[in-house]
């Protein structure tokens, strides 16, 4: 229950700290316990500690429950998606601008009503949760009923979410379009409305540079300063031919980057994905205004874009989590995408090591998000939203973690081999997630 003690006892791991790109980890920066308990009080973490130790003092009205030989670990956070997208994941044959013309825009067109909107959020949020993502920076379409259904139906799971009307006035289909007053105003009731209420937050979300006028960009602008601490989620430096097209409508800014920084858009709270066609000046930009990149690997590959430079943006000290980019992305799982960012690494020449790609999908991810006072790890006081993975769960899962001789080898191997088929339990708040 939610307000009983309750100790979860299995293996555990999570990051207290950015472990470095070295296999061996930067010395406490990875707690481990191969036999631990995580106990949970009132939805927040009271304790965690090895077995031996922590059940010897035990209070007497605390419940008792064990899991011999899966692992948990943070609730995973998803810091790049788009609900609307569910139904056209795994779109064939286009890269990025005409993949929206072809697929996206129609897609979205159908939220315009309430009841669709419903039925999506209700199906996209069941799959987070069987994946074992708990948390989500989540784009909506441009009509503010996909936005209220999403926060609606979030709310009424207890999930940790952040989520924004798309604003986009230009270079799109006419049925997908709002102005720069209309966009400015529904925005502002949303944030209004939902913003801070209960485990919601609001991400003012212009879509990209090329369907905003310069004239919405600056109401996303001044909407960031009238509710300051609301999110700005956008997409940047994607793909090339994007690049050049910002480049034709943005004549006199210096970069796509750029763009939004001319129009305050760049600050603590703002989530940028993908951020792979940028150059230095950029990423002294994006450190310099606290801005967070998404790196959404399985999208990147799938839809064709390029390469995300995880040392680099590492080198700058820019934060970076991890995002699926769902429908661009091809899985909602963020072991999955770990999976993918592993071998994007390998294709750069850089080594992601599994302590790195886990930090990158919770600490990381709640760093990113500003929410590392909250989520991200189980220090004590933090919300409990966790999760078990069994490293049986497959046949071949079953008779490859055998052979893992520590646990860096067995994370990896959770990550190459595992999807939704090894996440066998979920909490959110101390309580079991039923999806
Ligand atoms: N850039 C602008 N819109 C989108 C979108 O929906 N998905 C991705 N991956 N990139 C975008
Ligand atoms: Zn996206």
């Amino acid at each position: 229950g939610t307000t009983g003690k309750q100790a979860f006892r299995a293996g555990i791991i999570h990051l207290l700290d950015d472990p470095g790109h070295d296999i061996r980890p930067i010395p406490t920066t990875v707690d481990y316990f191969a036999d631990g308990v995580l106990v949970v009080e009132n939805g927040h973490v009271a304790a965690i500690g090895p077995a031996d130790e922590m059940l010897a003092n035990l209070p007497d009205d605390c419940e008792l429950l064990e899991f011999p030989g899966q692992l948990i670990i943070p609730g995973m956070i998803d810091t790049h998606i788009h609900y609307p997208q569910t139904d056209m994941i795994a779109a064939y044959g286009e890269q990025l601008l005409q993949w929206l013309e072809t697929y996206t825009f129609p897609t979205e067109r159908q939220f315009s009503d309430p009841q669709h909107a419903r039925e999506v959020t209700e199906f996209f949020l069941d799959e987070l949760l069987r994946n074992g993502t708990t948390t989500a920076c989540v784009f909506g379409t441009v009509h503010p009923e996909s936005v209220e259904a999403f926060f609606a139906a979030a709310e009424s799971r207890n999930l940790r979410m952040i989520a924004g009307k798309v604003m986009m006035d230009r270079n799109c289909p006419e049925y997908l379009r709002d102005t720069p007053e209309s966009g400015y105003r529904e925005s502002k009731a949303l944030i209004e409305k939902w913003h801070g209420r209960g485990r919601l937050s609001y991400a003012v979300t212009p879509r990209f540079a090329p369907t905003s006028t310069p004239e919405q960009l600056a109401k996303a602008g001044q909407l960031l300063e009238e509710f300051p601490d609301v999110y700005l989620h956008t997409h940047v430096a994607e793909n090339r031919a994007e690049v050049a097209w910002v480049h034709e409508l943005f004549p006199d800014t210096r970069s796509y980057l750029d763009v939004y920084h001319q129009h305050g858009l760049l600050k603590p709270r703002s989530v940028l994905a993908h951020c792979i066609h940028l150059d230095e000046a950029d990423r002294q930009c994006m450190a310099e205004s606290g801005a967070a990149a998404s790196f959404c690997p399985t999208s990147n590959l799938f839809i064709g874009s390029g390469l995300f430079d995880l040392m680099a943006m590492h080198g700058h000290g820019i934060r970076v989590g991890m995002g699926t980019d769902v429908g661009g992305g091809s899985s909602f799982s963020l072991l999955q995408t770990a999976n993918e960012a592993y071998k994007v690494g390998q294709l750069r020449g850089d080594k992601l090591s599994p302590f790195q790609l886990l930090y990158l999908a919770t600490l990381g991810g709640a760093k990113a998000l500003y929410l590392d006072d909250k989520i991200g790890n189980f220090t004590p006081g933090k919300e409990a939203d966790f999760v078990l993975l069994n490293p049986q769960a497959t046949p071949l899962l079953e008779r490859r973690s055998q052979h893992c001789q520590d646990i860096a080898e067995l994370l990896f191997v959770l990550m190459m081999l595992g999807d939704d088929r090894v996440v066998s339990k979920v909490w959110i708040m101390g309580e079991a997630a039923t999806s």
